[in-house]
């Protein structure tokens, strides 16, 4: 057996060139695109969990300690985003670098991350839009919204903003795109009311005890809120699709990633400033804080807001999925039949619909609070491997071309590593134990099946028929 066996850099950009993939994004849409799959329930709704049950208002502080994982993570990911521009992210990296094995591991922990965040993310959006409709007299009947655990049947919104995305995302990514930024707009305006809003009723008295739960609640809240990030590596995805990958990449994945961080600092500073974080376990803190200060009309509009945001990350979580099953499918790892770019659109339609049935099917019947815990530790451990093996190409293949060249890679690849274990250490231990039955599984699909049908042991196979 070769478990190490690597993809040839330049196969894959060969690959890329002919994918068929419409090249529609600029550098700016891909920023759209970045903050459109970072800001949303991460900042809307975990916040105030996280505040109330971890870090109190440190909760600033957990958001540094996230975002510099994210930033050191995001330095590698770009990296690699440049050397090797094509659809599947981290998957396709590590399979250029640390071999086919890892390779399957971190794709196979994608399609966990991306599955299971788009799941809870619409049932989030669910919430919002029922508890909106109930705000304006129409209230929807519980069985058909919401899951079994939670007494219900099944979460019908939640299916269908998923079906809906999807068909707009096979329709193709320019039509996608230009109402991600709409959406995005609206979702910035919507963070900007709220701190225009609630900053001048900042009491600083709030801020005592600034760290309630100690150094622990603050690591425990950054492990929490790190969900807030995911989705800047979604960027890294549609590298087939930009006009310029080798530069649009880097500045997509960097920019938007500085943009969230400042606000969200800003935002959990303002929030548990005008309300004591005792108050926020709520669904809706940041609508509820401004509330609490008076502003009935404020918190109205956010809620609206809210739910934009949380659309845009929806459609990004769905784009990222479909991208790395379609690498993974193209190269044998799932079945490749399923790897075909509709003729007119130019999408990758089968498996955007085979992910849009999985995805609905969780949000439809699972608990968000079981599936949601999944999505941080998937994301995690990708990213500790795509921080090893862009490390490990600096030495492997130091000469190919790099448009964009981490600063400091020998600090900055451990930096990465340390600190994207240091938040898995600090998620919960039944996480851990999902995690692991999830990567069993994983082995078990690559050793009955992508081991065998993989591209790369098809060619190696003709290879050796052919010498005999
Ligand atoms: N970062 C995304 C959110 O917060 C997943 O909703």
């Amino acid at each position: 057996m070769n478990l190490f066996r690597t993809k040839s850099i330049e196969t894959l950009r060969a690959m890329a060139e002919k994918s068929g993939m419409k090249k529609s994004l600029s550098a700016v849409d891909l920023i759209f695109l970045g903050i459109g799959s970072i800001i949303g329930t991460g900042i809307f709704v975990l916040t105030g969990v996280a505040a109330a049950n971890y870090a109190g208002p440190a909760l600033m502080l957990s958001f540094v300690l996230s975002g510099l994982a994210c930033v050191f993570a995001g330095l590698a990911y770009a990296e690699f985003a440049s050397i090797v521009p094509s659809a599947g992210s981290a998957y396709t990296y590590t399979y250029a670098s640390l071999g086919e094995f890892m390779a399957f591991l971190v794709g196979w922990n994608l399609i966990l991350e991306y599955t299971v965040t788009a799941s809870a993310v619409a049932a989030g959006w669910s919430g919002y839009v029922v508890g909106l409709l109930r705000a304006g007299g129409i209230d929807l009947p519980a069985a058909y919204t919401l899951v079994p655990a939670d007494g219900g049947i099944i979460n019908i919104p939640a299916i269908i903003i998923v079906m809906f995305l999807s068909i707009l995302l096979v329709r193709g990514t320019r039509e996608s795109t230009k109402l991600n930024r709409v959406l995005v707009i609206i979702k910035l305006a919507t963070v900007f009311i709220f701190l225009f809003l609630a900053g001048p009723k900042v009491n600083p008295a709030n801020w005592e005890p600034f760290m309630p739960f100690g150094f622990a609640g603050v690591a425990g809240g950054a492990a929490i809120v790190f969900f807030a990030y995911l989705g800047f590596d979604a960027v890294a995805t549609s590298a087939e699709e930009c006009h310029n990958p080798s530069r649009d990449l880097p500045i997509g994945i960097i920019g938007s990633l500085v943009v969230c961080t400042i606000l969200y600092i800003a935002v959990s500073g303002v929030l548990t400033g005008v309300v004591p974080y005792t108050q926020l376990n709520n669904p809706e803190p940041v609508a509820y804080a401004l509330r609490y200060i008076g502003y009935n009309i404020g918190s109205a509009l956010v809620g609206v807001g809210a739910i934009c945001g949380i659309t845009t990350v929806l459609l990004v979580f769905l784009y990222g999925q479909a991208r790395v099953f379609f690498a993974m499918s193209r190269d044998g790892m799932v079945p490749s039949s399923i790897c075909k770019v509709h003729p007119v659109y130019k999408t990758p339609y089968l498996v955007t619909i085979v992910g849009a049935i999985l995805v609905s099917a969780i949000a439809g019947f699972a608990p968000i609070g079981l599936i949601a815990e999944m999505a941080n530790i998937g994301t995690l451990s990708a990213f500790v491997v795509a921080a090893v093996g862009v490390l490990v190409l600096r030495y492997t293949k130091p000469d190919i071309p790099r448009s964009f060249r981490c600063p400091a890679l020998i600090v900055i690849s451990p930096l990465a590593v340390l600190s994207c274990g240091f938040l898995m250490y600090n998620l919960p231990a039944d996480t851990w134990i999902r995690f692991v039955v999830w990567c069993v599984i994983g082995l078990a699909v690559y050793f009955g099946y992508s081991y065998k049908h993989s591209t790369l042991n098809q060619d190696e196979a003709k290879h050796a028929s052919g010498k005999q």
